[in-house]
Parts: structure tokens; sequence; C-alpha cells
């Protein structure tokens, strides 16, 4: 079965249609990248697919039933997790305490209250630490669990941004241009990450201007521009379409390095 068949989808603000009219299917299994310019409507795509915000039309199916309009947390309790473009880290926190925000969207928030104070609660909480530390282990960061998240590199903050997305066990994880701002160093620790996180079953989508990541770990990519599908294939097909060429691909080029 399909694991997210997206029809029709639009979203507009004002007068800028910033999703319309898309359709697809991503099968359960792969990278499926997500290309297309600036302001092309990646963005909204994930905001919609993650319940951050609801569409104006069409229809959003995850594993056969609809989602489109559920709140972010109970589409995280689905199996649907993501990470944002721009970090969303409390520097003020340690590593882990970072982590285990993301854990306790997994908590009902009844039971925790009903628990509050009780060594039943406490239990929960230590259980949930060493979760959120496997979690650390999974992305490299084991040597950074207790340290505040300020005093991290940039590269660790984007790994640590996929490990919140992770406390949540998700199936379906949308990256929001996880390797922005990375050095090639910190890139090819994403892609490494990423193809550990693949191999565990988790499906992923990723979206992202570093072509040579993208090209080198796709097996699926979709091109959006003007919140339209301007062509979908394998690596080969989309690096070689004219249309992707001029809409894109051609300011790839050029902005390689320097990519938003
Ligand atoms: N909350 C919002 N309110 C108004 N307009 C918005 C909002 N979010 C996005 N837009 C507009 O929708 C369009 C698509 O934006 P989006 O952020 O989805 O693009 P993107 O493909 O992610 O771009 P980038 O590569 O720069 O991140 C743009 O014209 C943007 O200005
Ligand atoms: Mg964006």
């Amino acid at each position: 079965m399909s694991l997210l068949v997206v029809e029709r989808l639009t979203r507009s603000f004002g007068g800028v249609r910033a999703v319309q009219d898309l359709s697809f299917t991503l099968p359960a299994g792969g990278i499926h990248s997500i290309i297309g310019p600036n302001g092309a409507g990646k963005t909204t795509l994930f905001n919609l697919v993650t319940g951050v915000l609801r569409p104006t039309g069409g229809s959003i199916r995850f594993k056969g039933e609809e989602i489109a309009g559920l709140p972010p947390e109970r589409l995280a309790a689905r199996g649907i997790s993501r990470t944002f473009q721009n970090l969303q880290i409390f520097f003020n926190m340690s590593v882990v305490d970072n982590v285990l925000i993301g854990s306790h969207l997994r908590l009902d928030r009844n039971v925790l209250h009903a628990l509050f104070r009780l060594p039943a609660l406490r239990r929960v909480e230590r259980q949930a630490r060493r979760d959120a530390e496997a979690l650390l282990e999974r992305v490299g960061l084991t040597d950074w669990c207790e340290a505040p998240a300020d005093s991290l590199p940039y590269g660790a903050l984007k790994r640590l941004e996929i490990a919140r997305a992770l406390a949540s066990r998700p199936e379906l994880l949308l990256l929001d241009e996880p390797a922005a701002g990375c050095n090639e160093k910190e890139t090819a620790e994403i892609e490494a990450l990423l193809k550990s996180l693949l191999a565990d079953g988790i499906t992923i989508v990723l979206v992202e201007h570093d072509m040579r990541l993208v090209m080198n770990i796709s097996d699926h990519i979709i091109v959006l521009d003007h919140g339209q599908m301007l062509a979908e294939g394998r690596a080969r097909e989309v690096r070689n379409d004219p249309a992707v060429i001029e809409a894109y691909l051609g300011q790839a080029a050029l902005a390689a390095g320097h990519a938003s």
C-alpha cells in the first residue's frame, strides 16, 4: 500500500497559491526528495502534511486514512514527524532535554497529569530519558548529552533536530533542509545518518537545496515550481529534464555551496 497519497492539494495565502492542485504518491520506504526554487511551496507542503497548516483544498491520506487538517500531535502519534527549516532548539536547555521535549509528545497529557509527583512519573521520566539518550547515540551525539545546546557545533545541532523528530518513533520523517548551512563533512554525516534511518525502515521525505546530497541519496525526486509539480522521477531523469534545468537546476548550480 502507498504510505502517503496527496491529491489535488491546494493552500492559498490571500492571493498567493503556495501549493496548487498538487498530486503525488509515496510508497513506503525510500528517500523521496522535494526540490525547487525558493518560494516553490516545499515548506508549505511539509506544513500541510504535518498539520501545521490546513489545506485550502484537496486530500492527504496516510496509510489509507485521511489526515488533512489533523493537528501535529495527532499526526505524530500516527507516525509522521518532521524537522524545521529554521532550527527549533531551546538553546538554554541541555541537549538531552531538547530530545525529551520531543518524547513528551508521545505521552498522554491526562496520564501525565494523573501521575504528577508520583513515583510512577519518575519511572516514566527515567525511561524517557534513557530513550532520549539512545536517540542521541543514534545520531552520534552521545558525548554531548548533558552539554548545553548552545555549546554544540552547527552540524551537531542539525543532528539534534533529527534526534528530537525521532523521539515520536515516526514511520514517515520529513526533513526541511537538514544540511542547510553545513560544511562538507557535516553534510556527509547527515547523509550517512539518513541512510541509516532508511535502513531502519523509516520513509524519508527530504527538502534540500544541496543538489549533490539530493542526487546521491534520493530514490525519487519531485520538482516543485510555483506550488505545482514540474517533474517527478529518478535522479537521472530529473537532472536531465530541460524544464527542471531552466526553473531550478541552472540556479542551483550557480548557487552551489551557498544554498539557503
Ligand atoms: N504563512 C504564510 N503566510 C503567507 N504566505 C506564505 C506563508 N508561508 C508561505 N508563504 C508563501 O508561500 C510561498 C511558498 O513558500 P514556501 O515557504 O513553502 O517555499 P519553499 O519552497 O519552502 O522556499 P525556500 O526554498 O525558500 O524555503 C511563498 O510565496 C511564500 O511567501
Ligand atoms: Mg522552505
